[in-house]
């Protein structure tokens, strides 16, 4: 398989149901790719597929996946060993919201959030770490924040979110020394506030004619992924996406 093409990859997704998952699982299957779907709403999971089926007639696998639950983390990865012959592209995508508020959060909130994010996502990655060992092109993409890179502002994030999201950069930059030497590249990417929208949409469509000072979307982070999975085996990126609303300095009043 040429190393620049996704065509024939097997591509596992987190938070495949909705929002960015679900839009990077359609475009990679647009691409060639052949998608396995995690999430915990099957009901979600199964609108994707649909959605997957009816634009490239590929059937995904649905795993059903709590990544803040090590006994589901663990149970999806056996199921995507089991059902796949190796895994080409895993895209750590599902993370838990949680905005800033004046109000505590609860110990269920927080223990989400980063148990979602962090602990989950690095058992998964490990757990797949043999299946991606035996791809020719073995990627591993992590879908951090501009909330997670150094020195960022709070905006209206609440704490455990931004901790989360400064975890989550670090589990791709310890991934990617770990993996030094071997062919597995750890890529990461950090949106910006992201507008919500899907292939098809007319959203989508109107996306690339956004004038600077509009906020950033979807399909954005869309092409930042399949621009960094095409590079040269040679180059790992680590792209960070910006824009002047929502992005990573608040604009001046
Ligand atoms: N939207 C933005 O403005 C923005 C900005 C910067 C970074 N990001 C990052 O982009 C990624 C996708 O977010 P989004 O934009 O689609 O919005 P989102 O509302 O933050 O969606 C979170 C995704 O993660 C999944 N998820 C949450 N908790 C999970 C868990 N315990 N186990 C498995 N999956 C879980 C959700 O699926 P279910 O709830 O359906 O299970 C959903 O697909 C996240 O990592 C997010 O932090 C988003």
């Amino acid at each position: 398989m040429p190393t620049g093409t996704l065509a024939g990859r097997v591509a596992v997704i987190t938070g495949a149901g909705r929002g960015l998952g679900a839009a990077l699982a359609i475009s990679l299957a647009d691409a060639g790719c052949r998608p396995v779907l995690c999430g915990r709403s099957i009901a979600n999971l199964t609108a994707t597929q649909a959605v997957v089926r009816e634009r490239t007639g590929i059937e995904p696998l649905l795993i059903a996946l709590d990544l803040a639950d090590a006994a589901s983390v663990e149970a999806a990865s056996r199921t995507i060993a089991d059902g796949t012959d190796g895994v080409d592209i895993l895209i750590n995508n599902g993370a838990m919201w949680l905005e800033g508020r004046e109000t505590p959060y609860s110990a269920e909130e927080v223990l989400g959030v980063v148990n979602a994010a962090v602990s989950g996502t690095f058992l998964l990655t490990q757990a797949l770490l043999p299946a991606l060992r035996r791809s020719a092109c073995p990627d591993i993409v992590t879908i951090g924040s501009i909330s997670g890179l150094p020195n960022a502002a709070l905006q209206s994030v609440s704490v455990p979110f931004y901790a989360a999201k400064h975890a989550q950069a670090a589990l791709a930059d310890g991934f990617r020394q770990m993996l030094a030497g071997t062919p597995v590249r750890s890529i990461t990417v950090h949106p910006p506030y992201l507008d919500d929208m899907l292939p098809g949409d007319e959203a989508w469509q109107a996306s690339p004619q956004r004038a600077k000072g509009s906020r950033a979307g979807n399909r954005d982070v869309v092409e930042a992924v399949i621009f960094a999975l095409t590079r040269p085996r040679s180059v790992t990126l680590s792209i960070t996406l910006d824009a002047d609303d929502g992005g990573l300095f608040p604009r001046q009043a």
